[in-house]
């Protein structure tokens, strides 16, 4: 017995130890991070003889190129209406409050502030790229303006990330009296409405109708987004607003409608049934294969296909819509298609090559969801071409800067007689560098799995894992997907804010005050 006690003891012993060096390491490892970020190397000034590459919008594909990029071989600037990066991932949890906005914001100057050469940055929108002059016209449009809001900015090489806009797919009504869950002004606006919507049905002497109709949120589209804020929701609702007004609480109602057979279409056939039922159990409406057609300013209008092969049409009375139904491409976007004949038969966004380069134009490049390379409209595979496109620069950089020095030398060769063999000896090590430099394989996505939360602390992931694919779904799913977006987080900054909010939600429960 004394032993099994003395053997425990040990084993306490080392547990602890461990766990206190892992912590140390933890803190030591934050306080450098923090430090790191705070005391940046002061920055060359780029050289004008270098060329300019504009970089067009701060998102997925954008930043992991910023993040990336030798910036001291070109003049870079980056042009965009938003001077941040928005971890999109966590955005369904800010339109409920587990999550503040600024939590998964990064500003721009604060990365750029980390490169070793300055970067330009304009906030602006890109209107018009015209790549017969190879110059951008850009607009501030921010309520701030000064005598100057509208110029041209010169490039010679151009990269195009400005992401997509929500389709609505011309569907009367969505515009004017829809939400939309893309960027963080819309999640602001939500999380107002919903409070709204609540302490409007809780107003005394309320009509009961009325209090149903105010309580209905109507989630359109049963892609990943959909999903992911119908899960929020109903958490929000069960966890917080039925504590705080109970006198209203069997009316609330969550519906999402889908156009397809089921929700989810991207993930495996296990998951889906597996979202579905959970829906199901957190009393989540699910219309399949109902296609809304026309939204008014409380009802959204929709056809439904009954299983005889009929249809129906229904009217659903709603207090809140959120529309979430995919992509559409900008208008910047759809102008340098028509401009250049090569895209003519492009559809979703600018059709690139295997090096991401915009068919039917040089030098100019495209990342992300505005670019049509095979894959899906993902962060995963806007981040990996970004990261893709700053080795291919920083690679062309070196090769320029090699093939410059073998012409140097080449031309000495017959002025130093004496050293001709040394000098041969050196054209021969940088030909073989600039061969391995120049080696570069085109862009090839690896999909490292799907994940989404689905609500009552559920997640459903979709993992790449050797040549196969493993489906899960459940509590041990959620706190994978939890970590795994921690750590994708831009910052330790970013990091250390949501792992504040997630606990003060814990903790105190959502704040429900409406700003
Ligand atoms: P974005 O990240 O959208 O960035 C576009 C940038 O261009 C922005 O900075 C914008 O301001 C700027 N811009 C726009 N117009 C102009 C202009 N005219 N001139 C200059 N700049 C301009 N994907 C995943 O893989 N996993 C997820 O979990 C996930 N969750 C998501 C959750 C939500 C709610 C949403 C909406 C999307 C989610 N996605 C997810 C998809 C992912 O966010 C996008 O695929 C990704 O943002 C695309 O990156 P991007 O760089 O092409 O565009
Ligand atoms: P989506 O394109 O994935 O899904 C939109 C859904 O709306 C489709 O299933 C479509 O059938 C449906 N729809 C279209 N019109 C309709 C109508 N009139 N009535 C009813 N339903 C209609 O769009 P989503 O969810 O916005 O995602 C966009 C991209 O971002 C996708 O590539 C997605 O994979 C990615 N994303 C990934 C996430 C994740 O991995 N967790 C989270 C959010 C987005």
């Amino acid at each position: 017995k004394k032993a099994k006690t003395g053997k425990l003891r040990k084993t306490l012993r080392w547990t602890w130890r461990l766990t206190y060096l892992s912590l140390l390491g933890t803190v030591a490892y934050v306080s450098y991070e923090v430090w790191d970020s705070r005391n940046p190397d002061n920055q060359v000034i780029p050289d004008p003889s270098k060329k300019t590459l504009v970089i067009l919008g701060t998102g997925w594909g954008t930043v992991a190129l910023l993040k990336k990029l030798d910036t001291e071989n070109y003049n870079v600037v980056v042009i965009s209406p938003r001077n941040y990066f928005l971890f999109t991932p966590l955005l369904p949890s800010c339109t409920t409050g587990t999550i503040e906005h600024r939590s998964i914001m990064e500003p721009i100057r604060t990365i750029l502030q980390q490169k070793k050469a300055a970067v330009k940055y304009y906030e602006a929108e890109a209107t018009k790229v015209d790549s017969e002059r190879k110059v951008i016209r850009i607009k501030d449009e921010s309520e701030i303006k000064g005598t100057v809001s509208e110029t041209e900015v010169p490039y010679d090489m151009l990269v195009i990330g400005v992401g997509a806009e929500n389709a609505t797919f011309g569907i009367p009504g969505v515009r004017e009296n829809g939400c939309f869950l893309k960027e963080i002004g819309d999640a602001q606006q939500i999380r107002k409405k919903i409070m709204d919507c609540v302490e409007t049905a809780a107003f005394k002497d309320q009509d009961p109708e009325e209090i149903n109709r105010l309580l209905h949120m109507v989630v359109v589209g049963g892609g990943p987004t959909g999903v992911e804020f119908a899960g929020e929701l109903q958490d929000f609702f069960e966890q917080d607003i039925k504590r705080l007004i109970p006198d209203i609480s069997d009316r609330f109602k969550v519906t999402l409608i889908e156009a397809l057979p089921n929700v989810l279409p991207s993930f495996s056939k296990q998951l889906i049934d597996y979202t579905e039922s959970t829906f199901k159990e957190e009393k989540i409406d699910i219309l399949t294969k109902t296609m809304v057609k026309k939204v008014t300013d409380k009802a959204v209008e929709a056809e439904a296909s009954k299983p005889d092969g009929s249809k129906e049409r229904i009217t659903l009375p709603y207090g809140l819509l959120v529309w979430a139904t995919g992509n559409a491409v900008r208008p910047i976007v759809k102008d340098l298609m028509t401009n250049i004949s090569a895209q003519k038969d492009s559809r979703r966004g600018l059709a690139v090559n295997e090096y991401l380069v915009v068919q039917g134009t040089r030098d100019i490049w495209a990342v992300g969801d505005c670019a049509v390379a095979g894959y899906a409209p993902t962060a995963q595979v806007a981040s990996q071409e970004g990261a893709f496109l700053a080795k291919l620069f920083n690679n062309m950089a070196k090769t320029e800067a090699l093939e410059d020095q073998i012409r140097d030398l080449s031309s000495t060769l017959n002025l130093k007689p004496g050293n001709a063999a040394d000098i041969a000896r050196q054209i021969e090590d940088y030909e073989r560098q600039l061969r391995r430099v120049k080696d570069i394989k085109p862009f090839h996505y690896s999909h490292q799995g799907s994940l989404a939360y689905i609500g009552s602390e559920k997640a459903v992931a979709d993992i790449a894992w050797f040549n196969g694919n493993v489906a899960s779904g459940g509590t041990w799913t959620y706190l994978f997907w939890r970590s795994a977006y921690l750590s994708m987080c831009f910052s330790t900054r970013n990091r250390l804010l949501v792992l504040n909010d997630w606990a003060k939600s814990k903790i105190f429960g959502r704040d429900v005050s409406r700003e």
